[in-house]
């Protein structure tokens, strides 16, 4: 595969089959994307990768969580809270399109409650990943683990399988760490969904926008 068709095929999919995905292949995606760059090469991304009775208890502890109507206190605010446009517009947008799409009002807070819990199931997946860096680390430290989470999520594509990245797990801190057995320098910074897509599904048809070229380009000395 190319990667110009894996940057283009990969998609946030959000609901998957429960197709199993092999130890092989999860050992095989992080043995490659360990080659990822981070500054200095510090590497600072260490990663907890659940399947089967681990994944499902901790799911299922979110779960009984969310009835009880249980709250934590963010590990760290995903979006500014007084995010600026043209961000605030995109952001509504998609939003929008994926609530559109899979028939919940704009009106439905519960509907909209209900499918952001769906992040808390992985959206079904086999396999769920959380990404953890040490507390200590700074701006350009996240900057690696994204790049490192991309790499994981292009060469996913390589291998027939579809991811969806989940900083909604930053809703969790203790619940994730607890489960993680996470010592209290380590942050969860972010989970993420693998598995192999619901083709049947229509949250999956969600096709995001992206900027035009020149709101996003400069040029200078071509
Ligand atoms: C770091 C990061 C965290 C994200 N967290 C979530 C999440 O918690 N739940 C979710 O449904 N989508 C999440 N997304 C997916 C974005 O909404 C998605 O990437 C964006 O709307 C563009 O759509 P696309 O990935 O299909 O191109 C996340 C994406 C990134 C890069």
């Amino acid at each position: 595969m190319k990667v110009s068709d894996a940057l283009l095929s990969r998609k946030t999919v959000r609901q998957f089959s429960d197709k199993p995905v092999s130890e092989e292949t999860i050992r095989d995606l992080l043995e490659i994307s360990k080659r990822a760059p981070s500054g200095g090469n510090l590497q600072p991304w260490t990663v907890h990768v659940l399947s089967g009775e681990p994944l499902a208890t901790l799911v299922a502890d979110v779960k009984e969580k969310l009835l009880e109507g249980a709250l934590e206190i963010p590990e760290y605010n995903v979006y500014p809270p007084d995010l600026k446009d043209p961000y605030r517009t995109r952001r509504r947008v998609v939003g929008q399109q994926l609530y559109d799409l899979i028939g919940v009002p704009r009106e439905d807070t519960p509907g909209k409650l209900r499918q952001l819990a769906r992040n808390f199931e992985f959206f079904g997946a086999p396999v769920g990943m959380f990404f953890v860096l040490d507390r200590q680390m700074e701006i350009g430290q996240y900057a690696d683990v994204g790049m490192f989470m991309q790499s994981i999520m292009l060469l996913a594509r390589e291998k027939g399988l579809h991811t969806c990245p989940q900083e909604a797990w930053a809703r969790w801190p203790e619940t994730v760490s607890k489960h993680l057995d996470l010592k209290t320098h380590e942050m969860m910074f972010c989970g993420m969904a693998v598995g192999y897509e619901d083709e049947s599904a229509v949250i999956n048809k969600l096709a995001s926008e992206r900027a035009d070229f020149d709101d996003f380009v400069t040029l200078k000395g071509f």
